[in-house]
């Protein structure tokens, strides 16, 4: 069975949860495509050709410690407006969504660029004030200086950065289901995101 589910949306609104959670749920695997610019940022900051750096991605890449820092987050950005990059990373991410047993994907162009055939597609977005809230909170937890409205800018520049680049700018697919975090719980969010998926299953592949 393929069944490809396409989760987008900007940074620290909850897709990445909700994607877990959905994968454990239906038993897909998942994919966290950030990861995968992140990797390639974090080489491109250790003076790696940026092209060449997500060509040569590795499954070791992308279990680096530092993956989820500010720095690499800002680094990830930024070498993703680069059209050959983002293009030696789409056929990995093709291949996956397309894997038998079923995949949810969780990124930024998953259900515009990398799979628009997707049959379940998700747009998660919350305010910037509650998105900025969250990953201070884990960037605190993790032990990271910063303040809120060190976070807040941040996050605001690399949605602008995100949504404003030429190539696979993050924007929601026009058939998918918009989902705002900001007053849900997480439990709540998965519970909608669950229950639209279970309806396209359901309604079988058209
Ligand atoms: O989801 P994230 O915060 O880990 O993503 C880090 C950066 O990678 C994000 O700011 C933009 C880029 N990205 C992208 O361009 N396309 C994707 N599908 C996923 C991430």
């Amino acid at each position: 069975m393929k069944f490809t589910v396409a989760i987008d949306g900007p940074a620290a609104a909850g897709k990445g949860t909700i994607a877990r959670a959905v994968a454990d749920h239906f038993g897909f695997a998942h994919l966290d495509t950030g990861l995968l610019y992140r990797a390639t940022g974090r080489k491109v900051l250790a003076g790696m050709d940026p092209v060449e750096a997500a060509e040569s991605l590795t499954p070791d890449d992308l279990r680096a410690p530092d993956l989820r820092s500010a720095e690499v987050a800002a680094a990830a950005s930024r070498v993703a407006a680069i059209p050959e990059l983002r293009a030696a990373l789409v056929d990995f991410q093709r291949r996956f969504a397309r894997r038998e047993g079923g995949a949810v994907l969780d990124g930024r162009d998953t259900g515009t660029v990398i799979c628009p055939e997707a049959e379940a597609k998700l747009y998660v977005t919350a305010s910037d004030e509650v998105r900025a809230r969250r990953r201070y909170d884990e960037l605190r937890a993790s032990g990271a200086e910063t303040t809120l409205d060190e976070v807040l800018a941040d996050l605001r520049a690399r949605d602008a950065r995100d949504a404003g680049r030429d190539v696979a700018p993050m924007r929601p697919a026009a058939d998918a289901l918009l989902l705002d975090t900001t007053d849900l719980s997480i439990d709540a969010a998965v519970a909608e995101a669950v229950a639209h998926i279970t309806k396209r299953i359901g309604q079988g592949r058209d």
